[in-house]
């Protein structure tokens, strides 16, 4: 390749990218640090933290990717707002306000994808954490999982006597669905590849370093809440 040649491809290249070409060991060893110091984050909160940082470096197509990562991680409208905000010591107040602007503009689906009647809006339109109706208390049988879709966020459903247990429906280990899992007692069982996962808290038997977003619940006249 020409000298000039080089110089335009180069011109081409992200920061990123011409680093790894004309540093590559160091590059190897830098990405390998990032991948490494996340090691004990659960996935949502990596994307939360990633969230912030779009937000200092002011990146709108990174903001645009990790907003999304999060939300399938389980974050909540508020809790990515909750990011953007944290961000501003360090990004100032445009950087915060336009960042926001680029939240509320983010698609999000209202129903449940595999229906028909799914439709889009955006995070603007969602409301903030309150408590949700989601089912009648006779609907959900003891000993299995009961799928729910709140506002774009997918929840299974476990009712434990007159308890009922409400977490993330997305197994965190490749996305398995909870409330198709097999039940015992306060345990689910991924039906994919069979992590365990604690109803109460959440926490994964399996490998103690994951665990899946809980909810809070209450039931009031024989119909169940959940708060997010
Ligand atoms: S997806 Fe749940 S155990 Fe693999």
């Amino acid at each position: 390749m020409s000298a000039d040649h080089q110089e335009k491809a180069d011109e081409d290249l992200s920061g990123l990218q011409w680093l790894s070409r004309h540093r590559p060991e160091a590059m190897e060893h830098l990405l390998a640090f990032f991948k490494e110091s996340g090691r004990h984050l659960d996935p949502k909160t990596r994307f939360l933290i990633s969230v912030v940082t779009k937000v200092v470096n002011f990146t709108p197509r990174g903001l645009r990717q990790y907003i999304p990562r999060a939300m399938r991680e389980g974050a909540s409208r508020d809790e990515i707002l909750d990011a953007i905000l944290c961000a501003y010591p360090a990004a100032g107040l445009t950087n915060v306000l336009d960042a926001v602007d680029i939240l509320r503009s983010i698609p999000v689906a209202t129903h449940d994808p595999t229906d028909d009647q799914a439709s889009a809006t955006t995070l603007a339109d969602v409301p903030s954490a309150r408590w949700r109706d989601v089912a009648s208390l006779e609907e959900l049988t003891p000993g299995r999982g009961h799928l729910v879709v709140v506002e774009g966020q997918r929840l299974a459903l476990f009712r434990e006597g007159d308890q009922v247990h409400a977490i993330s429906n997305a197994c965190v280990h490749l996305g398995g669905q909870l409330a198709d899992g097999y039940v015992e007692g306060s345990v689910v069982t991924c039906p994919l590849h069979g992590w365990q996962f604690e109803l109460n808290d959440g926490q994964c038997l399996t490998d103690s370093s994951e665990k899946v977003d809980t909810f809070e619940t209450r039931i009031e006249d024989q119909r169940v809440s959940v708060f997010l």
